[in-house]
């Protein structure tokens, strides 16, 4: 018997005025984007004032949500009914336009554009390990202090691990207490260990060696940036500290989406356990891609034993000298004919109502007699297709009921996994429709 667990409710955490973030996190390719776009346009379409962060959203969704430039500012989402109420708004997050905006709110204009314009600047801002979670958190930070929206939504960047959204802060906060110079110097690949080298033993010694290994201009290039860098510290580390707090405050709410994988599950497990360690909320956990099926009533041995009589008695039918490999009113009249009532037998038999009893002329029954094999063989695919099904359904539970076993605190929402990706409104409606509804997916 599956374990079972709370079950996460959605609507009353969207519809609760103090709910006004909402971090959708997972590791990658999970559903966090899809996730996070569900429930702005659910929350939206029942009257919240809401706003999603998405982070590199596939090019249809993105375009189905009219985030056609990436501008950096929320736009308002065509096609929302808004009888409710509600409005939605949808921004894709520019990580580099926002490391700039940062950059330019936090220094003097000769200062900002020095920094804008040096080149280790611009590796740094887009390519540093963590700037993206950074960038996330620094832009949430914005859209909270904008005041203008009652929810903001916030999808979390494609990252390995979902932990790498909550550490980021904390590896900022290293390179900015000094260790910062070697990552600096290491994405631009200049000096290698000598640069970390100089940089110990002091300037002057080595400028001399310095300029000739990496070029006069370049070396200058470092050096105004980890002199106009300097000043800003401050700013950044008050700005991380408070977007983290922020985290933590009531009005927050986390959502872990997970694949129903032991990997993924496992992950889940551990962001649960790093969360309450934060004291940063968490109103449950949503399992993506879920699989059920509309007959599981039927079990994975009955679809597999039901398909091996069926092939069987085809095969006893093949040895008779019955039915062969011919496509329906193809076969070989004469030896199919002959065939045909020990293969009408076989099928139903093996329980196939299927076209037995039909056949009153020769002909007639050639043919109903190779449908018949056809539809049997059909039957017996479908079968094992099912069988396959139920086994990935047993699967799923069992890897589902350990993370339950682990954190039976946790609420929890299935999503199934739909035939299609999800690139439109109406889409993200059908899984906002299940993530509310709450009941697990292979009932
Ligand atoms: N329940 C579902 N049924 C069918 N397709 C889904 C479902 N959930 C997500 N998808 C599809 O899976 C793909 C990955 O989803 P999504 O982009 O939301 O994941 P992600 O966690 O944001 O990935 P990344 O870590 O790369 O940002 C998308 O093509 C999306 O349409
Ligand atoms: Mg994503």
């Amino acid at each position: 018997m599956s374990l079972e667990s709370p079950v996460l409710e959605i609507d009353p955490l969207l519809d609760d005025p103090k709910t006004r973030i909402i971090v959708c996190c997972g590791s990658g390719g999970v559903g966090k984007t899809t996730t996070a776009a569900s429930l702005g346009v659910r929350a939206a379409e029942r009257g919240r004032t809401a706003v999603v962060l998405t982070i590199d959203p596939a090019r249809r969704l993105a375009q189905s949500m009219g985030l056609t430039e990436l501008d950096n500012t929320p736009r308002e989402v065509a096609g929302i009914d808004r009888s409710a109420g509600g409005s939605l708004h949808a921004m894709m997050l520019d990580m580099k336009r926002t490391f700039d905006e940062v950059v330019v709110q936090h220094s003097d204009q000769e200062r900002a554009r020095a920094i804008l314009e040096n080149p280790f600047y611009q590796s740094l801002s887009a390519g540093f390990a963590g700037t993206q979670e950074y960038m996330a958190m620094e832009k949430l930070g914005q859209l909270r202090a904008q005041d203008a929206w009652d929810l903001i939504i916030v999808d979390t960047p494609p990252s390995r691990s979902a932990l790498d959204f909550l550490d980021a802060p904390k590896r900022l906060g290293s390179f900015l207490d000094g260790k910062f110079i070697k990552l600096l110097m290491a994405p631009a690949k200049v000096g290698g260990r000598a640069g970390v080298k100089f940089l110990n033993i002091g300037m002057s010694m080595m400028t001399g060696t310095l300029s000739k290994v990496m070029g006069a201009g370049l070396l200058r290039d470092v050096q105004t940036f980890v002199a106009a860098m300097d000043t800003m510290f401050g700013g950044f580390r008050t700005r991380a500290d408070a977007t983290y707090r922020l985290l933590q405050a009531p009005g927050t709410a986390f959502l872990v989406v997970a694949a129903p994988e032991r990997d993924a599950l496992r992950e889940a497990a551990y962001f649960v356990e790093r969360l309450a360690a934060e004291d940063m909320p968490l109103a449950g956990l949503v399992l993506n891609r879920v699989h059920g099926s509309g007959a599981a009533h039927l079990t994975a041995e009955r679809a597999l034993a039901a398909a091996e009589a069926l092939e069987e008695a085809l095969e006893e039918n093949l040895a008779d000298g019955g039915i062969v490999d011919h496509p329906a009113g193809k076969a070989d009249s004469q030896r199919a004919s002959a065939s045909s009532s020990a293969s009408t037998a076989g099928s139903s038999s093996a329980g196939s109502s299927s076209a037995s009893g039909s056949g009153t002329s020769s002909t007639a029954s050639t043919s109903s007699t190779a449908t018949a094999a056809g539809t049997e063989r059909l039957a017996a695919g479908l079968l094992r297709l099912h069988a396959e099904r139920m086994q990935v359904v047993a699967r799923e539970r069992r890897t589902r009921d350990r993370f339950v076993s682990v954190h039976p605190e946790v609420p929890m929402v299935d999503v199934t996994a739909l035939p299609g990706d999800v690139h439109d409104l109406t889409g993200l409606r059908a899984i906002g429709e299940q993530l509310a509804d709450g009941r697990p997916a292979a009932a």
